[in-house]
């Protein structure tokens, strides 16, 4: 059997697509499009981000009758809910060991619970609104090809065993590599998450509930009525308030963005010569490597995914999805590589999500973030979590996710380093001397350069236009890096991330970078 990492038995006969696109984004005939708001509105809850949390919890608000407006800065979607791998499982890695040990049972079983109710949940409703979006049953192993992980991969299953998680430990699964361990739980499942939440929007508008996009969130009062105010001058009244972003837009108090960190992971979707065996798979050591199966243009694919890192800290883009495509010509042989594209997600401190109440004395202001990669579940139980708090029903999660909790153990050695490395990128940020000369960029390159004996960006597009901003991050001032897969600034610091011309992506940032002129 061959071996990951045995480079010189194959040769690469297949390349990565110039630009990155997500398939799951390119498989429906449209997205729709939604309105910025332009005039001021009441309503009872306002919902801060169109992707799969703020969706969910629309949905679920709107069909117990409650008013919703849903409020997105950008297009709907657009963020990490487009760019996932989209597999349904409470197999969440190496994760229940750890959390044993710092969370205790109780509150472990509970994470585990709640993440399985969501993998009913979204079977449910794919049956109840007949939705056509490849949700499929599969069994998902977690497993290691390093000796080394042995001992872990047996505390992880004895942690399954005490928590009564149904799992097998095995010593061979279907992969065509070979594997020394593996932990398989089945009845797990895997689907496409756009044509999936696009009915829902159905649902939601259907309800009455309004969505509005191009609406950049600014600001919330904490009193109860809220009102919630845009960027753009207007200003929403309502009881509740949920935030479903990465980063809470209002943070000033709650200081999220110390105890929260961004990284990238990537995906390409290809064809490959040997057959997928079934199942969905991810290793329990580094480089992380995640595998599933899919159907493009009603052929089958596999999904290849891995190679995190923390935004903004890497010298070089396009080696991840190099990697990703060694890996794949090693195990399965490519035969033609369809899309490329990556994901960003949110760490809290601890891995556990935070999601609830944002400030103790604001019991109306709700937030949900921190889902580790995990998100297609973790989102499911942040919208059925927060909807019951919103409705004033008991929920046995609530103490589980609280985000007011900040444990000892891990929590303050990794917020300690966390912030070690912020401190360390803002002040190495503002002395990297290694810059380009303008002249110097060719068409489609970016880098930093020095504009007036300053520090800046910029992006020779593929017409020989430049774009040159300021790298100053807007958000707490470190130094923007060029991404050179995705075109895109990336802060190394909370994670906010910028187009070539400046534009905010991805927040905690809320301003655009300053546009410089190129002489
Ligand atoms: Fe915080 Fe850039 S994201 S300084």
């Amino acid at each position: 059997m061959m071996q990951p990492g045995e480079a010189s038995r194959t040769t690469t006969t297949t390349t990565l697509p110039q630009f990155p696109k997500s398939f799951w984004l390119e498989s429906v005939d449209a997205i729709p499009q939604f309105p910025s708001l332009t005039a001021d509105l009441k309503t009872e809850v306002v919902v801060i981000g169109a992707g799969i949390t703020g969706i969910t919890t629309a949905y679920l608000l709107a069909k117990r009758g409650v008013k919703v407006v849903v409020l997105q800065a950008g297009r709907i979607l657009e963020g990490t809910t487009g760019h996932t791998t989209a597999k349904l499982t409470t197999q969440h890695g190496l994760i229940y060991h750890e959390f044993l040990s710092h969370f205790g049972e109780e509150k472990t079983r509970l994470y585990y619970e709640a993440n399985h109710e969501a993998l009913m949940f979204i079977r449910q409703t794919v049956e109840e609104l007949g939705i056509e979006c490849q949700f499929t049953e599969e069994d998902a192993y977690l497993y290691t090809s390093e000796d080394a992980y042995l001992d872990q991969m047996q505390n992880e299953y004895m942690a399954y065993a005490k928590l009564n998680i149904t799992a097998d430990y095995l010593l061979s699964n279907p992969l065509p590599f070979e594997t020394k361990a593996a932990i398989r739980i089945k009845g797990q499942a895997r689907f496409n998450p756009v044509p999936y939440l696009l009915r829902l929007i159905q649902e939601i508008t259907q309800l009455g509930g309004q969505i509005y996009e191009g609406t950049t969130v600014v600001g919330a009062t904490h009193e109860q009525p809220s009102i919630v105010k845009t960027k753009q001058g207007h200003q929403v009244t309502c009881s509740h308030v949920v935030t479903a972003s990465h980063y809470p837009f209002n943070d000033i108090k709650g200081a999220f963005f110390t105890r929260l960190h961004a990284e990238k992971s990537y995906v390409i979707a290809a064809r490959t010569k040997k057959p997928f065996p079934g199942g969905m798979y991810i290793n329990a050591e580094q480089p992380t490597r995640s595998l599933r199966a899919v159907t493009i243009h009603g052929e089958p694919a596999v999904l290849i995914g891995g190679e995190g890192h923390k935004t903004g800290q890497a010298l070089c883009t396009h080696q991840f999805y190099e990697n990703l495509q060694k890996f794949g010509e090693e195990t399965f042989g490519l035969t033609e590589i369809l899309y490329r594209w990556s994901a960003q997600d949110v760490f809290t401190l601890d891995k556990m999500p935070y999601i609830g109440q944002q400030f103790s004395d604001a019991p109306h202001l709700l937030m949900a973030t921190g889902y580790r990669k995990w998100g297609m579940t973790n989102s499911m139980v942040a919208a059925m979590l927060n909807m019951k708090i919103i409705l004033g029903e008991k929920s046995p999660y609530e103490e589980v996710f609280t985000p007011h909790r900040f444990h000892a153990d891990p929590s303050i050695k990794t917020f300690i380093q966390q912030n070690a490395n912020v401190a360390q990128h803002l002040i190495a940020g503002k002395f990297n001397l290694q810059h380009k000369q303008l002249e110097e960029l060719s068409p489609d390159e970016g880098a930093v350069v020095q504009v007036k004996g300053k520090r800046a960006g910029a992006y020779r597009d593929p017409n020989g236009e430049l774009h040159v901003v300021d790298t100053t991050c807007t958000h707490l001032g470190c130094e923007v890096e060029w991404n050179d897969a995705e075109r895109t600034w990336d802060c190394p610091c909370h994670g906010s991330r910028y187009t070539f011309q400046g534009e905010v992506i991805e927040g905690p940032a809320k301003k655009a970078l300053t546009k410089l002129a190129a002489e």
